[in-house]
């Protein structure tokens, strides 16, 4: 039963969304039209009676079902007024918490939004939340965000310094790859966010935060490792590409060139600032 429950996990199941299970094979024969003078299948098997007659099963989190399929277009759109509504952090939370188009609402536990200071100069973005910040709603929490913790502590910084987001602000199920709709509708949520930090310096975690925000095709080996501009409408953010650390995790090797971007981020922090606020104490390397 563990091997079993461990090979689910390893495959993206990991939580139990709806009380019964579907017949998702009988629901796209229902939805095909059925050849002539033949009945349609049923959409799905009729719940059995010991589940109807059983209580309700205690859930974590409220029920929901994903979005009704809208053209793309409508999602962004809608995504993009309901994110230019918020003057505010709490209202851009309370705005993502009502909005209903993005499908990665329905499977995850709950909104991953944002952690450390709203205030600071500093933002860090990564790609979308994985296990332990859907169960915690906090991001960079789990081992990638250990790591990110003794990055930040290598050149002076920690979460009181520095404010942390995603893209895609739902754990996508078993830590797939966000979809390019997912991304494009949490999108004017993130720009809205950088906007209300308004930091002087952003760092993308990672192939999808640096293309995604940067509007750069390139490889995250291409664009690391010197500074880039972020257009946060008419203003222009410097912006840093970094690994992420879940990757340095899988590639430890790899640690020696975020090292270098560290003490890139370390000398402009030190640069924008007077010489007794430093932010960016004397560099430590990160293990
Ligand atoms: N990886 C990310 O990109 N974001 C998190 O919050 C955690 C892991």
């Amino acid at each position: 039963m563990i091997a079993l429950l461990r090979w689910y996990s390893a495959m993206g199941v990991d939580m139990a969304v709806d009380d019964a299970p579907h017949d998702r094979l009988a629901e796209c024969a229902a939805a095909l039209s059925p050849p002539l003078g033949e009945a349609p299948a049923p959409a799905a098997a009729p719940p059995k009676p010991e589940a109807a007659a059983s209580p309700p099963r205690q859930s974590p989190r409220e029920r929901r079902e994903p979005p009704a399929a809208l053209p793309a277009d409508r999602l962004e759109q809608t995504a993009r007024e309901s994110a230019a509504s918020a003057q505010t952090l709490d209202e851009l939370r309370e705005a993502l918490l009502k909005f209903e188009g993005c499908g990665l609402k329905a499977t995850a536990t709950q909104l991953v939004f944002g952690d450390g200071n709203p205030q600071a100069e500093i933002m860090f973005v990564g790609e979308a939340p994985g296990a332990d910040e859907d169960r915690q709603g906090v991001p960079f929490v789990g081992r990638a965000g250990q790591l990110l913790d003794k990055m930040l502590a290598a050149i002076g910084l920690d979460r009181s310094k520095v404010y942390i987001a995603n893209v895609v602000p739902w754990r996508p199920p078993g830590n797939r790859t966000p979809t390019p709709l997912e991304t494009s509708v949490c999108l004017p949520f993130t720009r809205r966010q950088i906007e209300l930090v308004h930091p002087k310096i952003l760092v993308c975690l990672g192939a999808a935060s640096a293309q995604t925000l940067l509007g750069n095709k390139d490889g995250i080996m291409r664009m690391r490792g010197r500074w880039l501009d972020y257009l946060s409408g008419a203003e222009r953010i410097k912006a840093l590409a970094m690994l992420h650390p879940a990757y340095l995790l899988r590639q430890p090797a790899q640690k020696k060139l975020a090292w270098q971007d560290l003490r890139l981020l370390a000398k402009e922090i030190a640069r924008l600032q007077p010489p007794s606020q430093h932010a960016a104490g004397p560099a430590k390397a990160v293990e």
